[in-house]
C-alpha cells in the first residue's frame, strides 16, 4: 500500500526515484508525486499513474542536477485521489516537504490547533497536518530537522513511514517508521529510503529494516544515524539482500500475475526444499523443531490472517485437525485483534502473510504476544515486520509476489501448512507410517502435477471466453475444496470486478440457489473422493435451474463430464493436498476473464498489495 522512494547521493535523483516508484507500483496507489532539492525545492504531483507524473515532470526535471529527492505513490485514506492530495506535502512556509505512508489518527485535533495559529491547509490529508506540525515546531524550537521530526512524531498517534526534506537544511533526509515499513539502502556514497527493497536492489544489497519508533538521519558525506523516539542512538543490523533484479521483472509474461501463476511448480518445490523426504520418511520445519514437543502439546492452534492468506489458513484448519488432531481456529486478524479473544499459554498462534506487513495481522500478533502466546509466522517477504515480530516461523520462499492478486503465496502457505500438519501428526504418532509416506510422496509430486494443469491454460482460456460477460459467479466446494471456492471467488472479484461468492457446496440450497439461472456460471470444485456423490447431486441441483456448470474434476471422471457444461481435469492426489492443485484453474480462469474484460491485472482498482493501514 503506497510507495516511498528517497535518494541522496551523487547521481541524478529524478530517474532513480521515478524508476523506484515504478517498481513500487504493484503495491497499489492512485496518485504520485516527487520533490527534488538543489538549492530550491521543486514539488510535482499528479493523480493517476507514475507515467502521468513522468509526462508532467520530465521536461521540467530530467536535465536538472538534483542529487536528492523524495517520491511517493499514494493510496488515499484521507481525501479523494487528486493532484492536491497527492504527496509530497509541504509545511506552512513551504520549506519542508514530506511523504507519508499510513494514517495520522489524531490529525484533526492537531489541525485545529495549527489553524488557530494561522496555518492554511490546501489538502484534505492527514499528511499535510504532519508537514505543518513539523514546520511549526521548527519555527518555535529552532532545532535540527531530525530533532524536530522526533518531537512532532511524539505528538502523533497512528501509523507512519515518512521521509522529510528541508530546503534550508540541504544534504539531509530524515526518515521514520511506525507500523508501516521503511528500508534504508546503503550504497557507496549514496543512500536510499524505500517501502521495500525493490527500488534499492539495482544499486546495493546492503539494507537496514527500520524498527517501529526509529528515526534515521542521512547526511551527505557523513553517513547515517538511527535513533529512537526517546532520542537514544540505535545499533542497527545491516542485512544483505538475497534478491535478484530479474525476480522483480516480468520475464516475458504479459503480467506479473501470469508469471507468478506459472512459477508455482518452482515456488512450491522451493517451499518444500530441505523440509521433506518421502524416501527417508520425514517432514520437518526448522522453525518448529526446537519447540516441537511444546507445540505438539498445544491445546489449540489459532491461525490468523487476512484475505487470501486467511483462505490458506482455512486449509490449515482442515489439515491440522485432520492430521495432527489439534483443535484449530481460523481468525480474521482484523476481528481477532479487537474482540478480546481468549488466549491461553498453551495456544500456538500462527500468523500467515505474504507481505509480512499487513497492519491487521501485525496488530493481532502484537496483541497475542502481550497475552503471552507463542507466535509463529508463515511469511513470504524476508525480513518483514511479521517475520521479525513472531517468535519463530517458516518462510515460504516464493520470491517477490508483485501482482496484487496473490497466487504463488497461497500455494506456498498451503504447502507449509501441509508440512506443519504432517510434522505434528507424525511427531504425535497419529499418522500411520505407510499413509504418512504416501502423503509425503504426494506432496513431493505437487510441482509436476501443477505443471500438468498449467498445460491446460488454453482450455481454461476458452472457458473464460464463454463466461467473461457474466455479472455474477458462484464458486462451490466441499471439505478441502471449500476454502479454494472462497479463494476462486476472491480472485475473480479482485481482478475482473465480477461479483462472485464462494460457498460450501451443500450450503447452496440454503439460500444462494435462489440466484441460479441460465446466466449464472457456477464453478464447482468436484474432486473430492469422500463426498463425490454429494457433489454430483449439488451439480444436478444447479443444472436443474439452468446454471452454467464449470466443474473441476479428477482426471478420468466420466460422470460429471456428462452433466457439466465444461470440465477442467486435474491430476489425482490425496484429498488433504487437493487445494494445491484445484486452486490453479481458479487463478487462470480469473486471470483470463479479467484480461478479456480489459481490466488492470496487476494493479486492480482500489486494491493495494500490502495493506499497511487498518
Ligand atoms: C490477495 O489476492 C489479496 N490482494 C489480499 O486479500 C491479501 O491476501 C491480504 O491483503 C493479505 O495480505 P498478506 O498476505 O500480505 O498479509
Ligand atoms: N493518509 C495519507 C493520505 O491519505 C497517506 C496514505 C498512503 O499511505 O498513501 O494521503
Amino acid at each position: 500500500m503506497c510507495g516511498i522512494v528517497a535518494y541522496l547521493g551523487e547521481k541524478k535523483a529524478y530517474p532513480i526515484i521515478i524508476e523506484g516508484l515504478k517498481r513500487l507500483e504493484y503495491r497499489g496507489y492512485d496518485s504520485a508525486g516527487i520533490a527534488l532539492l538543489n538549492g530550491k525545492m521543486q514539488v510535482l504531483k499528479k493523480k493517476g499513474k507514475v507515467s502521468e507524473l513522468e509526462n508532467h515532470a520530465s521536461e521540467q526535471l530530467e536535465n536538472y542536477d538534483y542529487s536528492m529527492g523524495i517520491g511517493h505513490t499514494r493510496w488515499a485514506t484521507h481525501g479523494v485521489p487528486n493532484d492536491v492530495n497527492a504527496h509530497p506535502h509541504t509545511s506552512n512556509d513551504g520549506n519542508i516537504s514530506i511523504i507519508h505512508n499510513g494514517i495520522i489518527e489524531n490529525y484533526d485535533s492537531i489541525k485545529k490547533a495549527l489553524i488557530e495559529k494561522g496555518h492554511v491547509f490546501h489538502s484534505d490529508t492527514d499528511t499535510e497536518v504532519l508537514a505543518h506540525l513539523i514546520g511549526e515546531i521548527q519555527k518555535t524550537e529552532k532545532l535540527p530537522l531530525e530533532e524536530v521530526v522526533r518531537l512532532a512524531l511524539k505528538k502523533c498517534v497512528g501509523a507512519y513511514a515518512i521521509v522529510v526534506m528541508d530546503q534550508n537544511d540541504p544534504g539531509k533526509l530524515v526518515g521514520a517508521k511506525f507500523s508501516s515499513p521503511l528500508v534504508l539502502g546503503i550504497g557507496d556514497d549514496e543512500f536510499f529510503l524505500a517501502s521495500d527493497a525493490s527500488p534499492i536492489i539495482k544499486y546495493t544489497n546492503k539494507v537496514i529494516y527500520l524498527n517501529d519508533g526509529e528515526i534515521v538521519t542521512i547526511k551527505r558525506g557523513k553517513g547515517y544515524c538511527i535513533k529512537n523516539l526517546s532520542n537514544e542512538t540505535q545499533n542497527p543490523k545491516v542485512s544483505e539482500l538475497d534478491l535478484k533484479l530479474e525476480e522483480i521483472e516480468k520475464g516475458g509474461y504479459d503480467h506479473f500475475m501470469l508469471k507468478e501463476i506459472f512459477q508455482q511448480p518452482t515456488t512450491v518445490a522451493t517451499s518444500m526444499k530441505g523440509r521433506i523426504n518421502s524416501k527417508e520418511g520425514w517432514a520437518i520445519l526448522g522453525g518448529m523443531k526446537p519447540n516441537i514437543a511444546r507445540i505438539a502439546k498445544s491445546d489449540r492452534i489459532i491461525l490468523t490472517a487476512c484475505g487470501t492468506s486467511w483462505h490458506s489458513a482455512m486449509i490449515g484448519e482442515y489439515l491440522l485437525e485432520d492430521l495432527a488432531r489439534i483443535p484449530t481456529e481460523v481468525e480474521y486478524a482484523s476481528e481477532f485483534r479487537y474482540r478480546n479473544p481468549i488466549i491461553k499459554e498453551n495456544d500456538f498462534i500462527v500468523a500467515l502473510s505474504q507481505s509480512g506487513e499487513t497492519a491487521d495481522t501485525l496488530a493481532a500478533i502484537k496483541m497475542a504476544k502481550a497475552k503471552g502466546a507463542y507466535l509463529y509466522g508463515i511469511v513470504n517477504a524476508v525480513g518483514s515486520s511479521i517475520a521479525r515480530e513472531t517468535d519463530s516461523g517458516s518462510y515460504i520462499h516464493a520470491g517477490p509476489e508483485i501482482g496484487v492478486a496473490s497466487t504463488k503465496a497461497f500455494t506456498g502457505q498451503s504447502t507449509i501448512l501441509a508440512l506443519m500438519a504432517l510434522y505434528l501428526g507424525h511427531h504425535k504418532g497419529l499418522i500411520e507410517e505407510t499413509y504418512f509416506r504416501k502423503l509425503l510422496a504426494e506432496l513431493e509430486s505437487v510441482p509436476s502435477k501443477i505443471t500438468k494443469i498449467l498445460a491446460k491454460d488454453d482450455h481454461i482460456k476458452y472457458i473464460a471466453g464463454e463466461i467473461k460477460n457474466a455479472s455474477n459467479a458462484l464458486y462451490l466446494g466441499r471439505g478441502y475444496n471449500f476454502p479454494v471456492a472462497l479463494e476462486g471467488a476472491l480472485k475473480l472479484k479482485e481482478i475482473s470486478y465480477i461479483h462472485a461468492e464462494g460457498y460450501p457446496a451443500a450450503e447452496m440450497k440454503h439460500g444462494p440457489i435462489a440466484l441460479i439461472d441460465m446466466y449464472m456460471p457456477v464453478i464447482v470444485l468436484a474432486t473430492n473422493k469422500s463426498a463425490y456423490e454429494k457433489i454430483v447431486s449439488n451439480i444436478q441441483e444447479v443444472k436443474a435451474r439452468k446454471g452454467i456448470v464449470i466443474a473441476i474434476v479428477t482426471e478420468g471422471d466420466e460422470i460429471i463430464k456428462e452433466i457439466a457444461d465444461f470440465i477442467i481435469e486435474i491430476p489425482e492426489i490425496e484429498e488433504p493436498l487437493t487445494p494445491l492443485l484445484s486452486v490453479i484453474p481458479m487463478q487462470l480462469l480469473a486471470y483470463h476473464i479479467a484480461v478479456m474484460r480489459g481490466c488492470h491485472i496487476d494493479q486492480p482498482r482500489n486494491l493495494a498489495k500490502s495493506v499497511t493501514v487498518e
